[in-house]
């Protein structure tokens, strides 16, 4: 690949970690695996939402232990950067949040947590998936909209701050038979 300039780009000049990766490659391979978080996860979840979320709007430990004791409820996180928390309710899921540390954004960890829950919930039988997000947090609107979610609704005034949500949706495609053949 070409810079704009028509150099190729001089690999040694990207910024580099103290492990002596060029960063962003090395945050997408080294990064821990995406898995269920249960109560001990607690801290490092309302830690992980704490510095994604403005004071105010963010989760305690004590909020992530009361959702995480519903029988409904999954949490995934690499237990270190990122988390996702989607409730199931027969063939419906709703995301109830999604946070990544501002350090870490852009690195894909977003879309690694929210591809991992939603092929969970479609693998439990969820048909659609719901989700939140205000009209102005333009970074998760291109995430969700990227994953194909489109708008369903608009609820006025939804946040503290007087900000509209919009109500997103995303249909999954029903999975074939296991008995199906290709003809
Ligand atoms: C929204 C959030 C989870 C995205 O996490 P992330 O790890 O940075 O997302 P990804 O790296 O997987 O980004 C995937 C795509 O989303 C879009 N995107 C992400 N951040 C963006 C930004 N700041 N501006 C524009 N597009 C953005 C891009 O299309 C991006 O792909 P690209 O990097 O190849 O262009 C993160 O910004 C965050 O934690 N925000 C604060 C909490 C929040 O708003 N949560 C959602 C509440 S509904």
């Amino acid at each position: 690949m070409t810079s704009p300039s028509g150099q190729t780009p001089d690999r040694k000049a990207l910024p580099s970690s103290a492990d002596g990766f060029a960063r962003p490659v090395a945050k997408a391979f080294l990064r821990a695996p995406v898995t269920p978080a249960g109560q001990a996860d607690c801290a490092i979840l309302a830690s992980i939402h704490a510095a994604a979320f403005a004071p105010g709007e963010n989760w305690s430990s004590d909020i992530f232990s009361l959702q995480l004791a519903l029988p409904n409820v999954l949490a995934l996180t690499d237990s270190a950067d990122g988390l996702i928390l989607v409730r199931t309710a027969a063939d419906e899921a709703e995301v109830l949040t999604l946070a990544v540390r501002p350090t870490e954004r852009r690195r894909r960890l977003g879309s690694v947590l929210l591809e991992a829950a939603i092929l969970h919930v479609a693998t439990a039988g969820v048909r659609v998936v719901f989700l939140e997000v205000s009209t102005k947090n333009t970074a998760a609107l291109a995430l969700y909209r990227g994953f194909g979610f489109t708008n369903a609704g608009i609820r006025r005034r939804y946040y503290s701050d007087g900000t509209d949500a919009y109500v997103m949706r995303l249909d999954l495609p029903v999975a074939p038979p296991a008995t199906a053949t290709i003809s």
